[in-house]
């Protein structure tokens, strides 16, 4: 675990060590997606995490998909994410903010235009979502023209400036998990026949351009982004190519000299170590399923820079203390992961507080 502990550097940041807060979103935004009064106090207690990445935060109206997630698209969201970087900061640790657009992934009832959702192509995950009246089935979504293409792909640029004006670290992109970005990479979301769908070149076009506008506004250095080869979340199956589709993206991405690359890897072994024969930056690979005793693992295998760890931290404010103490970890509560204010997001007991009970 040495190694782990190490100091490390992405873009523009000299990181204490290695473990990183994997995104997550916990639905507690305010109702026009400010993040909630809570939200300063969740992430600066875990400010020790070399680098906190947020949860999944839209880029725009049309972006969101659940109930209660925040935004980056007005000056309220600015004012709002200001106090969380600000706490961050304070506490001495560093926040890149998760750029996520739903797409289909959307319900009209959960967004403020309550609209059709967009996605690349007129097709329904084929799943339920949250709504404030229960959980609904997805309806189809509205195919993009080139012009909303291009649109989205400002709302993104305008959505990573505010972030640094709200004093966020980076962004981290969102192609990951059944998103939007994902779902013109995967061929069964994407039935395109213009240059944004058909080939492997064509399916990438939009995550490369997100990037190109992204890195052209505030510097690549402030840039991450996320993949997860082989999802199915969403409804999205990534056909046969999978080795090829994300080869070809992630030679593309490198051209830019991006702050990071986050893996959220799923097993698919060669895969990860053609990745990190590519990609000569730093690598966050987010392990699913593996066990505490190998939080290092791919650290030590020289397979990943940093160590993206989810529930964990989510349940342990003071996970790196507890890790180098060796200290038993709490519980995460998975009824408690998204809504109903301090209950299960700003409660979890430090191991100092638990030992002087
Ligand atoms: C409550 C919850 C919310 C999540 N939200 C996001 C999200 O907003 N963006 C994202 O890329 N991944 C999201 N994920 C996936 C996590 O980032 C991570 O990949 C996953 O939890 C597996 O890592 P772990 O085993 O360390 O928790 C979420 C996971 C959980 C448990």
């Amino acid at each position: 675990m040495e190694k782990l502990w190490s100091k490390t550097e992405i873009g523009r940041l000299e990181l204490p060590h290695r473990l990183a807060m994997a995104p997550m979103t916990r639905s507690r935004a305010q109702d026009d997606g400010t993040p909630g009064e809570l939200s300063s106090l969740y992430y600066s207690q875990r400010a020790s995490m070399g680098l906190i990445i947020s949860e999944g935060t839209q880029p725009s109206e049309d972006g969101q998909g659940y109930l209660w997630s925040p935004g980056i698209y007005n000056e309220k969201h600015i004012e709002g994410w200001k106090k969380v970087t600000d706490a961050v900061h304070e506490a001495g640790g560093f926040i890149y903010i998760q750029l996520m657009h739903a797409g289909r992934m959307s319900h009209p009832d959960n967004t403020p235009h309550h609209r059709q959702a967009v996605a690349p192509s007129a097709i329904a995950p084929g799943e339920k979502m949250f709504t404030a009246t229960g959980m609904k089935e997805i309806p189809i979504p509205r195919e993009l023209s080139k012009e909303d293409i291009e649109i989205t792909i400002a709302d993104f640029k305008k959505a990573a400036a505010a972030a640094i004006e709200a004093g966020a670290d980076g962004v981290e992109i969102h192609g990951a998990n059944g998103y939007l970005i994902n779902q013109f990479i995967s061929e069964n979301s994407n039935r395109r026949t213009d240059e944004y769908g058909g080939s492997i070149e064509n399916r990438t076009r939009f995550a490369i351009e997100v990037t190109k506008a992204i890195v052209e506004e505030i510097g690549a250095d402030r840039t991450g982004f996320r993949i997860s080869p082989g999802t199915t979340l969403g409804g999205i199956k990534e056909g046969e190519q999978i080795s090829e589709v994300y080869l070809h993206l992630v030679n593309e991405l490198a051209k830019f000299d991006l702050s990071y690359l986050h893996v959220m890897h799923l097993g698919n072994e060669a895969l990860l170590r053609e990745i990190r024969s590519i990609w000569k930056n730093p690598l966050l690979v987010n392990r699913a399923g593996r066990s505490l005793e190998d939080i290092s693992l791919d650290i030590d295998n020289n397979l990943a820079d940093l160590v993206p760890v989810g529930v964990w931290s989510l349940a342990n404010p003071d996970l790196v203390e507890r890790l180098k103490a060796g200290a038993p970890l709490n519980a995460p509560d998975p009824t408690t992961f998204f809504g109903l204010g301090s209950k299960g997001y700003t409660d979890y007991p430090t191991f100092k507080e638990l030992e002087s009970k």
